[in-house]
C-alpha cells in the first residue's frame, strides 16, 4: 500500500496543478481541461487562502519519495440555503489505482473534523465517474440524491450528492 502525505499548498505545486487541470483526460467529468491563465490564478488562491478558513488545498505527495502526485482538498460551499464543506480530489493518471485518492481524501477528512466550521461535508462527483463515486461510499459518505451540479460556472452536469457528517466518527 502506497503512504501518502498531505501538504499546505506551495510555490512549486504549479506544475503539478497544470499536470492535474491542463490535461483532458484529467478533466473528463470536470468540464474539460482549464487554460494556462485560469490554473496559474487557481494556483495564486490556494497559495493564499487564510489559514484560519474553511478552505483548505493540499498536495498529495508519496511519502517514501516526496514526489506530487495530485491534490486534495475542501472549501466552503452554500448549497440549498445552508453552508457546508465541499471535497475534490485529482490523483495524476500515472498513480491512479493504487489507493491514494481515498488515503488522501481520508486525510482532508480527517483535517477537517479537528476544528469543523462545518457539520457537513458534501463531495458532488458526476454519476458517470466511477472512481470517485467508489471512493465516496468507501469512506462513509451517505448518497443524498441525483442533482444537477453548475460546474464550471455557466455548465450544468448530472452529479451524485454525497454528504458526511463530520460530527459522527
Ligand atoms: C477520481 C480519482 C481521483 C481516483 O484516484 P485513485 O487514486 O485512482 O483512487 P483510489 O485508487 O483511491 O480509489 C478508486 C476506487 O474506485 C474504484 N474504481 C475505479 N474505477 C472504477 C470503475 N470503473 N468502477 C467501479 N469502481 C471503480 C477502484 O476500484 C477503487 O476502489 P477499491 O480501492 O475499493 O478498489 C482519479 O481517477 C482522478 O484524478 N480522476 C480525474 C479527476 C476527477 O475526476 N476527480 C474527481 C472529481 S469529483
Amino acid at each position: 500500500m502506497v503512504d501518502v502525505l498531505l501538504q499546505p499548498w506551495s510555490e512549486g505545486d504549479l506544475p503539478l496543478l497544470q499536470k492535474l487541470l491542463g490535461d483532458p483526460g484529467m478533466m473528463e467529468y470536470l468540464g474539460g481541461p482549464e487554460s494556462p491563465e485560469q490554473i496559474l490564478r487557481r494556483h495564486q488562491r490556494y497559495l493564499h487562502l487564510p489559514e484560519e478558513g474553511a478552505d483548505h488545498m493540499f498536495r498529495i505527495s508519496l511519502k517514501a519519495s516526496d514526489e506530487g502526485v495530485g491534490s486534495v482538498g475542501h472549501w466552503k460551499k452554500t448549497w440549498r440555503e445552508q453552508s457546508m464543506y465541499e471535497i475534490g480530489w485529482l490523483v495524476l493518471p500515472a498513480y491512479q489505482g493504487q489507493g491514494i485518492a481515498t488515503k488522501a481524501a481520508a486525510g482532508a477528512i480527517e483535517h477537517a473534523r479537528q476544528a469543523p466550521k462545518y457539520q457537513y461535508m458534501h463531495a458532488f462527483p458526476s454519476v458517470e465517474n466511477p472512481a470517485s463515486n467508489a471512493i465516496c461510499r468507501k469512506l462513509g459518505f451517505t448518497l443524498l440524491e441525483e442533482c444537477q451540479f453548475e460546474y464550471p460556472p455557466g455548465r450544468s452536469m448530472v452529479v451524485n450528492d454525497w454528504c458526511l457528517d463530520l460530527l459522527e466518527t
